[in-house]
């Protein structure tokens, strides 16, 4: 009777009521044999609507077949974070959020064996939000979909690690999907991997917020692709965009950017807009471009306004969507490109992380951090697990 009170606190939760790091190394003593030779895992949750996080007890978790399971070294925060604690989502508590962690593979299932292996580090767009809390990534051992997961070259920290992968799935899902702009997938060929600066030479892909976590990965794997990126960010963030592969970059606060923008991109072949802001402004922004030019399409991470121009279509991205509704895409970006380009270095680990704290306990200061605004920056943890 003792063994099974034990074990429905543990599926619930346990609030950590002991000091600083003590959740790092302790064994579960007295719990079923599945769990009883596993490390004990915590997690940064939120356990009730807008309440704010508690680091406290959950199960270690199951690897299935086409899964990983990592001990989690660092978390990045993203602005998805903050605003499913604000909510209004609907969820079932408590709940696990955390969209990108970086660490080292503890469990590989069946059919991840012939790419992953124990002992590797790894980096990973965790999918709590659509999959369930175990998938979440403010937990010191998260399931992963191997499919959306890649090895880290030795010379890559698991802190620059943890900057890229949410911002990997939504840029590609924005960009290659066949629901979204349906572009090209990046080459792991380097005259396809080199940025062109001439806007003429290759068809031309409108970037809102090139400074954006999202934009820095829709800069780089769009180039990659072989197509010019021309973008919007502040002015102190044009020789950052220009870096990762921009061919132009013009200041969003300009009255004049949109005019700017026509006038820039007329003659040329624009293949879309990817709005990486998602605002109804910048989605509106994108539309007018769109418009002068003869129509297009917009891909929007956030809003979808209905007063469109006539010409001028949209689709809203889910990053969360890429594995499960177009895996070939996944496989050419997650499996193909992301492994090559971090190793030959034609991938950079952008916006660089802004460390703001340590622990599961400082995720709640991280998701606080990003809620404040940041300007090519990227929240992350570090030191989770040890
Ligand atoms: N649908 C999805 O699956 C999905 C996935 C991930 C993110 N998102 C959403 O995408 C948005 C961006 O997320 P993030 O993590 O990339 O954000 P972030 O890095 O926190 O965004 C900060 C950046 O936004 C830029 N910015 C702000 N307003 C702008 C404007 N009007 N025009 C151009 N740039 C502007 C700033 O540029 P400067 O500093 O240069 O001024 C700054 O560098 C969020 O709303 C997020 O919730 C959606």
């Amino acid at each position: 009777m003792q063994f099974l009170l034990h074990w429905l606190s543990w599926t619930g939760y346990q609030l950590n009521t002991g000091s600083g790091n003590e959740y790092q190394s302790e064994q579960v003593i007295g719990f079923p044999p599945s769990q009883a030779a596993k490390p004990r895992n915590y997690a940064a949750l939120i356990p009730s609507e807008k309440a704010q996080l508690e680091v406290a007890g959950i199960p270690y978790p199951e690897c299935g077949d086409d899964e990983l399971i990592i001990k989690n070294h660092v978390v990045g925060v993203n602005p998805i974070d903050w605003k499913v604690q604000s909510g209004g989502f609907g969820l079932e508590y408590p709940v696990v959020m955390g969209e990108d962690v970086a660490g080292e593979i503890l469990e590989v299932g069946t059919n991840a064996k012939h790419n992953f292996h124990v002992g590797q580090r790894v980096m990973a767009h965790t999918v709590g939000f659509d999959k369930g809390s175990s998938y979440g990534g403010f937990q010191l051992y998260p399931v992963l979909r191997a499919a959306i997961t890649s090895p880290i070259p030795d010379d890559l920290s698991f802190t620059e690690a943890a900057v890229l992968p949410l911002s990997i799935s939504t840029a590609a899902a924005g960009l290659f999907m066949n629901a979204t702009l349906g572009l090209n997938s990046p080459k792991t060929d380097t005259i396809f991997s080199l940025p062109s600066t001439h806007v003429a030479d290759n068809p031309v892909l409108l970037l809102w917020g090139g400074s954006s976590s999202v934009g820095s990965s829709v800069i780089q794997l769009a180039s990659a692709a072989g197509y010019t990126v021309i973008t919007t960010s502040s002015s102190s963030n044009f020789k950052y965009c220009k870096e990762l592969g921009a061919a132009h970059v013009l200041d969003y606060h300009d009255p004049e950017v949109v005019p700017k923008l026509i006038n820039l991109l007329k003659g040329n072949k624009v293949v879309g807009a990817y709005d990486a802001i998602g605002s109804v402004t910048t989605v509106l922004q994108c539309a007018s471009v769109l418009e002068a030019l003869g129509g297009g399409k917009i891909s929007s991470v956030g809003a979808a306004p209905s007063n469109l121009p006539p010409k001028v279509t949209l689709a809203r991205i889910s990053g969360g969507a890429l594995e499960p509704r177009e895996p070939t895409v996944a496989m050419e970006v997650w499996g193909t490109y992301v492994p090559w380009a971090l190793k030959s270095g034609r991938l950079l680990p952008r916006p660089k992380a802004l460390i703001v704290g340590k622990g599961l306990e400082n995720v709640q200061k991280g998701l606080d951090r990003q809620k404040e605004g940041v300007s090519a920056k990227k929240v992350v943890i570090a030191g989770l697990a040890k």
